[in-house]
């Protein structure tokens, strides 16, 4: 069997904990001889900022560049809330992206069935929901130049500049119209252009590839409009196509339909290689107390697994496992504040799970 190296970061806060459970997974796939997976660790975000000064070394990003996949937890800590731009822990996590060029980010937005009751919308909005959210991740304010703090007539100014280039658009573009092809065949593209240039170029571009693609139905969305749907229809949407920064929030807010965001899992592309790691952050408040949902982490390694190691059937196994623990009423303290497991305990529960199947 083919040998697979990935690096695994657990980063900061609930971070450890979360990796733990997906580890469990790992080594009894390899134990079983259903993978022959060699995985390292390596610090990012405020963990390697303790060690190193730094929210992510060189070599590590090297490291990450030459392993087959990157497990990464969470990233972000209180601790260095104040600190410069190139000393913040999620500085790392964007250095990461950058470097390993992973400009596709997939966020799969879908509703358990035994969770039905626990969205904040009525369960027959959300029943057998299916969206996935293709966010553009290496380019926009995030990245854009010039960035920075000045003064202008004695008054302080903090700028950004919000960017994209048509080949930007059009990579990102050309990757959602694959997903739509094996979907429902219909994308929906987020932008600001009533107000935005940058929007604009991204409309126009959208516009120009979707010409060749008659089979799908494109329709475009102001983001303020966006953020309203998911909210009033959300089964109106099949694929998201979306910018950096408006995915970053419309991801969140479409977490809010599946009960938890404690559920769901990520996965971050280029042409090349893979990270994966859940949609939501460190959460410092519940760190360290065993209560954390591992289920969007272990649903992370499920993307690994589909996405880069080729083992689309691990993949399953994973998904059916945390399906059939959420039937038979096993929850962490997100979904259920009084009668819950702990993070451990989830753990095991998806395993013995995983142990069934295989
Ligand atoms: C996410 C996170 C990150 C982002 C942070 C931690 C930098 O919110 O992956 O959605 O803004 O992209
Ligand atoms: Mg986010």
């Amino acid at each position: 069997m083919n040998k697979k190296n990935i690096l695994i970061f657990p980063g900061d806060e609930i971070g450890p904990e979360i990796i733990t459970e997906a580890i469990k997974v790992i080594d009894y796939f390899n134990e079983s001889k259903l993978t022959n997976i060699s995985y390292d660790f390596a610090d990012i975000g405020g963990a390697a900022l303790d060690k190193y000064d730094t929210p992510i070394k060189t070599d590590d990003l090297d490291k990450a560049k030459k392993s087959d996949a990157i497990l990464l937890a969470a990233v972000g800590t209180p601790k260095y809330d104040n600190n410069p731009r190139e000393k913040k822990p999620e500085y790392g996590l964007l250095a990461l992206r950058k470097h390993l060029n992973l400009f596709i980010n997939i966020r799969p937005i879908f509703v358990f069935n035994s969770l039905l009751g626990y969205s904040s919308l009525k369960s027959e909005l959300i029943s057998d929901l299916d969206i996935v959210i293709i966010r553009e991740l290496i380019g926009d304010v995030y990245f854009g130049e010039p960035r920075g703090f000045k003064d202008i007539n004695g008054d302080r100014v903090g700028y950004n500049t919000m960017l994209y280039s048509e080949s930007e658009v059009q990579r990102i573009t050309q990757f959602a119209i694959e997903a739509a092809k094996n979907r429902q065949k219909q994308i929906t593209s987020i932008d600001k252009a009533n107000v935005l240039e940058c929007s604009q170029l991204w409309r126009q571009t959208v516009d120009r590839m979707m010409i060749k693609h008659s089979d799908i139905d494109l329709q475009h969305m102001y983001v303020d409009n966006a953020a309203m749907q998911i909210i009033k229809n959300p089964k109106q949407f099949d694929v998201i196509l979306t910018p950096n920064l408006f995915g970053d929030i419309l991801s969140d807010a479409a977490s809010m339909l599946t009960g938890s965001i404690g559920l769901l899992p990520s996965a971050s592309l280029s042409n090349d290689t893979g990270m994966f790691e859940p949609i939501h952050g460190s959460a410092p408040d519940i760190a360290g107390q065993g209560i954390v949902n591992p289920l969007a982490m272990i649903l992370s390694l499920a993307m690994m697994f589909e996405y880069t190691l080729d083992k689309p059937e691990l993949s399953k196994i994973i998904k059916k496992a945390v399906d059939e623990v959420l039937n038979d009423g096993y929850f962490t303290k997100d979904l259920s504040s009084k009668d819950f497991i702990s993070t451990s305990q989830m753990g095991d529960k998806i395993l013995e799970r995983i142990k069934k199947q295989c």
